[in-house]
Parts: structure tokens; sequence; C-alpha cells
């Protein structure tokens, strides 16, 4: 899966470099910024995060430990305050109890996957994961020399792979599956029920002391758009089996902490030793004054906060699905969590990587071509990411119907 780049032989790179892509947005970011700086308005639906700032009590929490000189190492697996407000969290908001010794703090998500992973796979082992998915997962289990396996995913499954998807693709080697509800760049969510029937195949795969692993991350966790009296997205925490279960969280999205990279990992007790001595190793410890920042994240004050965000982006994502659909852009699983649509453009363009730069080019609209997530009929997606204000969206709106009429 993925694509090869040419060596370059003039420098003495490892062979592992020759499959880390570039995030191909980043073309599309900087042409973005070049026509900002020739006067262009540009309407941003590219970037993967929240555009509302850190909600202040949590920045008026770091202010404070900062004054309190809290700056220095803590232990590698986080402050304990902060691994038992998370346990409250879970015990809170989803009822399911889970020890603060479970969980690891991570410099954000991004630290836990490559932990896991780091922990779990050995050269040669493959990993199972969606595609469309977030691209850095194949890069990381690269990093680790295993080998990524695409699960080809489309709509009628709501992009997420299906348990006959799974076993055709689980082999000898096969040593985990990776997964994310709501999942970037579609927005999808797993039901507690599919993801129980999942966990059950994958721990069916396990081959003698060789337990499959399923890792599912949840970093989008929150942002989901429950109709009222619904019930709330479960985690999989809230499984019976969580033996050879991994969930990936951080406080970047929901909790609108992008910067502060910190983020953890709820890990089978089996485990905790491994990835903390790792976690000594490699990270000695996520940053400490977004941890002590952290502790306020819990407080209903940041939690009102949050909550009219995730009704701001309902609002826009209730604003776009119909709009699109009209110019055109087929989106034929409806979201229900995230800040993304993920839009079949082929009704407009045989190419979404062309559209992207002529949309960009033609209307000061930037979004995210299918390529950044996977091999999977990239060329016929658009992600299209709510993280600007309503005005801006109905701005980009009227400027992509002036687009697809002429
Ligand atoms: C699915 C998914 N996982 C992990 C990450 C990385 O998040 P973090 O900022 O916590 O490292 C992202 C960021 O966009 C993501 O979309």
């Amino acid at each position: 899966m993925g694509t090869h780049n040419k060596p370059d032989k003039k420098i003495n790179l490892a062979s592992r470099m020759d499959f880390i892509e570039p995030f191909h947005v980043m073309r599309v970011l900087k042409r973005a910024k070049e026509m900002q700086k020739d006067g262009h308005d540009v309407i941003h639906m590219e970037v993967g995060e929240p555009d509302f700032s850190t909600p202040e009590p949590i920045i008026a929490a770091a202010k404070k430990a900062l004054n309190r000189g809290l700056t220095q190492y803590t232990p590698a697996a986080g402050i304990l305050e902060l691994r038992e407000a998370i346990a409250n969290f879970y015990a809170e908001r989803y009822g399911v109890d889970i020890s603060p010794q479970r969980i690891l703090i991570t410099p954000g998500a991004t630290g836990a996957l490559q932990l896991v992973l780091a922990v779990l796979v050995n050269p040669g082992d493959e990993v199972l994961l969606p595609d469309p998915g977030y691209p850095c997962n194949r890069h990381y289990v690269e990093l680790f020399n295993g080998k990524p396996v695409a699960i080809n995913s489309d709509a009628q499954n709501r992009y997420q792979p299906t348990l006959q998807d799974i076993k055709q693709k689980w082999s000898e080697r096969s040593r985990a599956l990776m997964l994310a509800s709501p999942a970037n760049p579609t927005g999808s969510v797993l039901s507690k029920q599919e993801l129980s029937d999942i966990s059950r195949l994958v721990l069916k795969q396990s081959q003698g002391s060789q337990t499959a692993a399923l890792i599912v991350d949840e970093i989008y966790h929150g942002l989901t758009y429950e109709e009222p009296g619904e019930e709330r997205t479960a985690t999989a925490l809230s499984l019976e089996n969580t033996d050879n279960l991994f969930v990936i969280n951080s406080f970047s999205k929901y909790f609108g902490m992008t910067g502060w990279r910190l983020g953890w990992v709820v890990a089978p007790q089996k485990y905790l030793e491994a990835l903390d001595r790792l976690a000594q190793n490699i990270f000695l410890c996520a940053p400490t004054p977004a941890q002590y920042a952290a502790l306020a994240a819990f407080s209903d004050e940041s939690l009102e906060i949050m909550e009219q965000r995730r009704n701001e982006f309902k609002k826009r994502r209730d604003l776009l699905l119909p709009e699109l659909s009209n110019l055109g852009f087929k989106i034929a699983a409806v979201p229900q969590g995230a800040f993304y649509l993920y839009a079949d453009c082929s009704a407009i363009s045989a190419d979404s990587m062309m559209l992207s730069s002529r949309i960009l080019e033609k209307t000061g609209v930037a979004i995210t071509p299918g390529l950044d997530f996977g091999m999977h009929r990239p060329e016929q997606y658009v992600r299209f990411a709510y993280t600007t204000d309503m005005e801006r969206l109905q701005q980009a709106i009227e400027r992509l119907l002036k687009f697809i009429q002429k």
C-alpha cells in the first residue's frame, strides 16, 4: 500500500524513508498562502484542526502552572492527577470503569499511535487499516518495518471495514487492526455492536500466544452529532473484552488543544510495563505545562464551551451536507462525527487532485484531495473540513456554485 518514493542517491537515508509520503494538502496550503500574499481571499476548508482556540479555563490553568514553576519532567506515563481525571471522565461520560494505571499520557495521539505500534509490530508483521484513512498510520507501521495492509472501504459500508473484509485480509503475519471512530477523512462512526463484532473477530484471529490486537483511535470522540435522545457514541472501552484493545485519544480536537501536543492511550494491563519503558526512552514525558493545563479541560466550565463548539460544528455539517450535494458532490454516507465531509466529486471531475487545484485557483476555496487518505479511488474524492465559520462556509458555497456553473 502507498507509493514508493525514488531514493535520493546523494544522501544516505534509511530505506524506510522511501515509503514516507508528504501530505499532498501541503501543496494546496502553500499555494493558498501564496494567493493570500497576493491579496486573494482564501477560505480554508483543508485544515484538520478546530478553528476555535483553546478554551480560556485551560489557558488560565496553564498560566497558573507556569507561574508555579511546573516545568520539569513528569513520570513517563504522565501526572497521576491527569490520568485520574481522564478515568473520571470515562466514568461520568460513558459509564465505564477504567483504572488510571491503564492510562498513559503521550505527546498527542501521534505519540500514542507510535508507542503502541512500536511495542506490537515486528519487522514483516502486517497491520490492517481502512483506506481511506488517516494517512500517518501506514507510515507509523512502516517506521517499525511492518507492512500496512489496506482494507478498501466504500460508502455503502460507511467507509469502515466489514467483518468479511477483515477475514479476507487477515494472514498469519497479521498482528493488529487499526480503526478510527469517528474517522478521518469520512466522519464515519462505528456503533457499539459493530465494534463488538469486530473485536470478537480480531480476538479469534489470535494464534498461539500471539494475541491479535485491536487499536481504536477515538481522537474525534466528543465531536459526534447524535440527535437529542439518541445514545452517545460508544467508546470501544465499553466492550466486554478489552484484553487486546488499545484505545487512543487526544486533547487536540474536542478539547481544542492541537498545539499543546497531548494525548493518551488506554492499554491492557499486561502491556503497561512495556509501554511505560518505551515511553521513558522515546519521549521522557508529554509536555508538563500542557498536562497541568489539561486538568482544567474536564471542568464544567470547559465542557460547556466544548459542547457549544460541538453544536456549532453540527450546524456547519447540516448546512454543508445538502448544499454540497446540490452542487454535485455526492456524500453517500452521512458523517456522524469529526469535522469532515468526504465527497465523491466524480460527477464534476475525474481527477480530484486537479479539481482541488482548480477550485483553489478559481475560487480561493482550499480543500484536500483524496490522495492524502490512501490509494483506494483517491481521484474520485475530496475532503471538506468545516473548520471555518458559517458565514465563510456560505461564501464558499456561493463561490463553488459559480465555479460549477461555468
Ligand atoms: C485520526 C487521527 N488520529 C490522530 C491524529 C493526530 O492527532 P494529535 O494532534 O493528537 O497528535 C489526527 C490528526 O489529524 C487524526 O485525524
